[in-house]
């Protein structure tokens, strides 16, 4: 039966994810427009900034032909006090099909879901999860190796706070990649290990030892206080720069979500570097969107 909603990756199975990249892939190769979604409106709420993400959703459903509707949340009534539930009746008796939403709150797109008859995707929540960055990531992961299975991947930096990372974590592990967390105390508890993942103190020891590096951004309107001593002290043990490049391995990767900070967790090196697949993982974003819309709604 297909899923209902998306909420995050850890509700499918490996069979499942792969059947995703797959359609993912088909949209790669014959991208043309499908009628797939036509006459749904889909709606696409962003109550936190958002350009990769919102934009991708958007080309992802004009492309298979849904009736496009992009709310600025500052506009819904929800500022006026409405509930979640009382929005999703109101969505709801509109025909719309499906909801994209991000919110500050962790657990804000679940609660959206159990009033909302029809389709919620989670376009990432608080700290909590963002499926779709994992798909693309997953996706981009597998066209550079042919599979995701034996993969070594290191995420490095502010995980406490890495929605993306959790997601990652998920999938990685249900398609068979072991995941190695890079960073300080401060931003990764030795808590976060778990079978498949491990937490590491040391980049320059973690770098020769992996197939792809996910670099991430600190998160600082999540930051309570100071976690971080410094930029200068963060950079010191965590930035990807023209040195710790040279320690990868032939044919490893790199990776980011974005948006990245130059000179924080990246220097311009890393952007220049051939094997840094940042503009593949936002190209593939489309297509892994439009690969699950269809599978939600069709
Ligand atoms: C991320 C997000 O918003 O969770 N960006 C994205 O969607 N590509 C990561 C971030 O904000 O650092």
């Amino acid at each position: 039966m297909a899923p209902r909603n998306l909420l995050d990756l850890d509700d499918f199975s490996a069979e499942e994810l792969m059947a995703l990249l797959d359609r993912a892939e088909a949209f790669h190769r014959d991208p043309s427009p499908r009628r797939l979604l036509a006459g749904v409106p889909v709606v696409n709420l962003f109550f936190e900034p958002s350009t990769r993400t919102q934009t991708s959703f958007a080309i992802a459903e004009h492309r298979l032909g849904a009736e496009v509707v992009s709310i600025d949340p500052g506009d819904s009534s929800m500022v006026k006090g409405e509930s979640i539930a009382d929005t999703a009746i109101t969505l709801a008796a509109m025909g719309v099909g499906a909801v994209i939403v991000r919110h500050r709150e962790s657990g804000f797109p679940y609660a959206l879901a159990r009033s909302f008859p029809g389709h919620v995707v989670n376009a990432g929540d608080g700290t909590h999860a963002h499926p779709t960055q994992a798909l693309l990531d997953l996706m981009t992961l597998r066209q550079e190796f042919g599979r995701v299975a034996g993969l070594r991947v290191a995420i490095v930096g502010d995980i406490a706070h890495s929605r993306v990372a959790r997601s990652n974590i998920h999938g990685l592990r249900t398609l068979g990649a072991e995941t190695i967390l890079v960073g300080p105390p401060t931003l990764l508890a030795d808590a976060m290990a778990e079978e498949g993942v491990r937490v590491e103190r040391d980049l320059d020891a973690v770098l020769p030892t992996v197939n792809a590096v996910m670099l991430l951004r600190i998160q600082r309107e999540r930051l309570e206080g100071a976690l971080v001593p410094s930029v200068a002290a963060y950079t010191a043990e965590y930035q990807l720069n023209a040195r710790r490049l040279e320690l990868l391995r032939d044919g490893a990767i790199v990776m980011h979500p974005g948006p990245y900070n130059r000179g924080v967790e990246l220097t311009d090196d890393v952007l220049d570097f051939p094997s840094c697949r940042y503009v593949n993982q936002v190209a593939n974003g489309v297509f892994v969107r439009m690969a699950v819309l269809e599978a939600l709604c069709s």
